[in-house]
């Protein structure tokens, strides 16, 4: 493959995670340049597959020409107007749409700019729904150990994944407790599944008692947790979990920012366990990424707190949050989502690349496990599968993206190789995914890192 060429000075932008001689690297990170279905091209026009949607991110595939003129569309007739003293119609319309499409029992949509913020919302509000309700020392937020929520202060707090750096940015916020996730394939509590009886979901209580219930707010877990392995949990764990935050009046957060608007097979992550939770933050596929949004989904119990009187109000203010141009572009996409019916096409063509992907484990020794569910996969990589003997993490990462991409794909890779390609995937390119997926993993056999 021919490698881009370096640019000719670093340049003034300083990119996410990357130190800032990354553009000095040998494989420098590509300068991306246009993308069209489930494709992107980089400046030398190479083309590769987006396997991982963005980052879990443009459903609707790229290069929608209908999300752009929306944008236009509203750009030119109103660009901005003060949210906090305004409404505007497609803020309006775009929470209408919401609830229609929430769990029942979800009426509210407060608005915000990204996953990070609508999770920092929706902590605060479950503070403030207690503060409401005289129990005002209800601070302390529950979080599981592997989980990821986002990076501002709040978020950064009770993020329990390992790459989720927190040393440099502490002390952060108070309160955060993180106690062990739900894994099967690695269960935290060296238990068996089901004779379990999903203990990590019942020992929640314990730690619930241990710091006292009257200081605990909320609870909150990504339905299926990406962060922690892309583990598919048994529906009585949401259930236990819905439990015991009842027994204790804690709020349960379903963090959707990556499992909502089909990435799983249905509307909602949470609809694979039959509850509904309190509140649910979402963002990223909300806009399939053509407008920076997201949005906390407030179920009426608990915004019934917050009636009456401006000293109940809700406390926030983000100057962006329900702006006009995202919320015109997100009600357009939420049309495609239904229109195309791509949460049912995730189903189905996820269980045929789910599918092929547990053909190629079968014969590939450096392959631990796949684990998943509609368009949302993970493959487990070892040096091999019976020893369990692990490659080098960081030497790993950079090989197998490195190998993914000299083939065309472009995911995150490494001890879990992530597969979750934007929803309008059809088979035949399922199929070119799970081909170079398999070839990329034969070089790993034959000598990787
Ligand atoms: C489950 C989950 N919550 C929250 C976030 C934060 O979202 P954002 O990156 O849009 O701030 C992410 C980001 O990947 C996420 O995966």
């Amino acid at each position: 493959m021919a490698t881009q060429p370096r640019l000719r000075r670093r340049p003034a932008l300083w990119l996410q995670n990357q130190p800032l001689d990354a553009f000095e690297r040998d494989d420098p990170p590509l300068v991306i340049d246009r993308g069209e279905g489930i494709y992107l091209w980089d400046r030398e026009v190479r083309r590769y597959i987006d396997a991982l949607s963005g980052l879990w991110v443009v459903a609707a595939g790229h290069g929608r020409t209908e999300l752009a003129e929306a944008a236009a569309e509203q750009a030119s007739r109103l660009a901005y107007a003060n949210t906090f003293a305004y409404a505007t119609e497609p803020a309006l319309e775009l929470a209408e749409a919401l609830v229609k499409l929430a769990p029942p029992g979800i009426a509210r949509v407060h608005f915000a700019n990204s996953g990070s913020e609508a999770v920092e919302l929706a902590l605060k509000i479950a503070k403030q729904y207690h503060y409401n309700r005289g129990e005002g020392k209800r601070y302390k937020i529950i979080s599981r150990i592997g989980s990821y929520h986002g990076q501002t202060a709040g978020a950064l707090s009770v993020n329990g994944a390992s790459y989720a750096v927190r040393p440099p940015f502490e002390p952060l916020v108070p309160g955060a407790i993180r106690v062990p996730g739900v894994n099967c394939a690695h269960c935290p509590y060296e238990k068996t599944y089901p004779s379990c009886n999903v203990y990590c979901a019942r020992a929640i209580a314990g730690f619930i008692e241990a710091e006292r219930p009257e200081t605990v707010a909320a609870v909150i877990a990504e339905p299926i947790s990406i962060a922690n392995g892309n583990f598919v949990p048994p529906a009585e764990y949401w259930r236990t979990l819905r439990e015991v935050c009842d027994a204790y009046g804690v709020l349960l957060i379903a963090d959707e920012v990556i499992n909502g608007f089909g990435r799983t097979g249905r509307w909602w992550g949470i609809d694979h366990f039959g509850i509904v939770p309190d509140l649910m933050t979402v963002a990223k596929q909300l806009s399939s990424g053509y407008a920076p949004i997201g949005a906390v989904l407030v179920h009426e119990r608990v915004a019934a707190a917050f009636e009456g009187g401006p000293e109940r109000a809700f406390m926030s203010g983000l100057t962006f949050a329900g702006h006009p141009v995202a919320c015109a572009v997100a009600r357009a996409n939420l049309g495609i989502l239904q229109r195309e019916r791509l949460p049912e096409r995730a189903a189905s063509v996820g269980a045929h690349l789910g599918a092929r992907l547990r053909e190629i484990a079968r014969g590939r020794r450096v392959v631990a496990d796949v684990r998943g569910i509609g368009l949302l996969w993970a493959l487990e990589i070892v040096r091999d599968r019976d020893s369990g003997e692990p490659f080098p993490s960081r030497e790993l990462s950079r090989w197998l993206e490195s190998a993914l991409q000299r083939r065309g794909l472009l995911t995150r890779a490494g001890s879990l190789l992530f597969l979750a390609p934007p929803l309008v995937t059809d088979r035949e390119e399922a199929d070119a995914i799970a081909d170079i997926v398999d070839d990329a993993l034969a070089e790993l056999e034959r000598g990787g890192p």
